[in-house]
């Protein structure tokens, strides 16, 4: 017996596939069954088009396993039974665990069955929500619902930051709505609107609508840049330059004022958060991770954070700009692209030298790979440039896009 921690949106599908939301279907698809979707644009059984429903894992788990699946807080949810591997992707069964649903609005997180019993018979109009409805759009609902003489049964679609903003749209608009009842239901949106929207009638049929009601888009008003969340993100190679950049713009931003700033140095962070780890590959990783950990939670709140470690991995860089985009708030990736030769003529704390005589295994530049990031937002050489040019130019960069004013 495996475990495995799913993505959000996996556990989001896991979700509906346990609660039998997503009836017929009992798992994560087969790469036949994804094609076969793809191409008719329906399941056997006649479900729509289902963006396909599809689970990531290493490929250490093989055909027959049974896979422990798990919440990121560590509570077993289901268990997977891997019938086929196809690419990074695994399909097959899954079976409830006992576990305890919880979370903002876990209460109203029924299943159809649960909703179905508490329905009055006839007719339901469901009214699947991922934003506020607006006055017209409630009275339009209003309206049908008794034309078609039909309880109303509304269905705010919970998947990430905004989940409890939503389900909260849907308690006020179940105010004006007499005898209305809500559900949560865990649908992660599909970027094909068309699908999505298939996909959403789907859900309500099995919630026990007899219509379904698509409320409007929500229009995301993302709030203006200087009230989100931003990370300052420095890579570049040891002794480039980035500590002293990023100390230079964390003044510069406390000096102006407006913003809360924390800065997270490479160094700094490796004799408390990281203390402990080593250079290997994994080790660098995890570094970077935690350092994107708490830079996200900081812009989560609105904060600005600035980091300026190594972080040699493109890949790892790339996680951490999804982490903190996920939570809503802007990245900024700099790389401090001062060459080698020139990092190593400085030598400022006398490790390239070390690192030359072999005394310093795994050194980034010398012994340990650095990939150039492609997907920069400003790159600065510091060769022929002084710390107020390099420090103006983040500046520049963070003003003229409205983070700081
Ligand atoms: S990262 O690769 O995990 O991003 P990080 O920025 O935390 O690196 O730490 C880099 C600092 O650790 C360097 O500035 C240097 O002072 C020190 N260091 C010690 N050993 C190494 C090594 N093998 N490679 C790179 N830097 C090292």
């Amino acid at each position: 017996m495996t475990e495995w921690t799913p993505d959000a949106r996996e556990l989001a599908d896991l979700e509906l596939l346990l609660s039998g939301a997503y009836a017929p279907l009992t798992g994560f698809l087969t790469a036949a069954e994804v094609e076969s979707v793809t191409e008719r644009g329906r399941l056997p059984g006649g479900a729509p088009w289902p963006d396909p429903i599809m689970i990531a894992l290493p490929d250490e788990f093989g055909v027959g396993d049974r896979v422990t699946l798990k919440d990121p807080e560590g509570a077993a949810v289901a268990v997977l039974t891997i019938v086929e591997r196809y690419g990074h992707h695994a399909a097959g069964p899954v079976e409830a665990l006992d576990a305890p649903v919880y979370g903002p609005f876990a209460r109203l997180r029924r299943t159809p069955e649960q909703v179905r019993k508490d329905l009055p018979d006839g007719e339901v109009l469901a009214v699947t929500m991922r934003g506020p409805l607006d006055s017209a759009t409630l009275e339009d609902v209003a309206a049908t619902a008794e034309e078609l003489d039909a309880a109303v049964l509304l269905m705010p679609l919970v998947f990430g930051e905004s989940g409890p903003a939503v389900v909260r749209a849907a308690l006020k608009a179940a105010e004006q709505l007499p005898g209305a009842s809500v559900v949560a239901v865990p649908l992660a949106p599909r970027e094909n609107t068309e699908i999505d929207l298939e996909l959403r009638e789907h859900v309500a049929r099995n919630y026990g609508a007899t219509e379904h009601y698509a409320g409007p888009a929500p229009i995301s008003i993302p709030g203006p840049p200087h009230k989100r969340g931003l990370v300052v993100f420095f890579t570049g190679l040891s002794g480039s330059g980035k500590s002293t950049i990023a100390r230079g713009l964390r003044d510069a931003l406390l000096e102006r004022g407006g913003r809360t700033i924390t800065y997270l140095d490479g160094d700094v962070v490796r004799r408390l958060l990281s203390a402990g780890l080593t250079f290997s590959r994994e080790d660098r990783d995890l570094n970077i991770r935690r350092i994107g950990f708490v830079a996200a939670e900081v812009a989560r709140h609105g904060g600005l954070a600035i980091c300026a470690p190594i972080a040699p991995y493109a890949a790892t860089r790339d996680e951490v700009r999804a982490m903190v985009e996920e939570v809503g708030a802007d990245f900024l990736l700099v790389h401090v692209a001062t060459p080698l030769e020139e990092c190593e003529r400085r030598d400022r704390k006398g490790l390239y030298a070390k690192a030359r005589a072999g005394l310093i295994p795994a050194f980034t530049g010398i012994s340990d790979p650095y990939e150039e990031p492609e997907d920069a937002d400003l790159v600065l050489d510091t060769t022929n440039m002084t710390i107020e040019q390099a420090v103006g130019a983040v500046l520049n960069l963070v003003t003229s896009g409205g983070w700081v004013r």
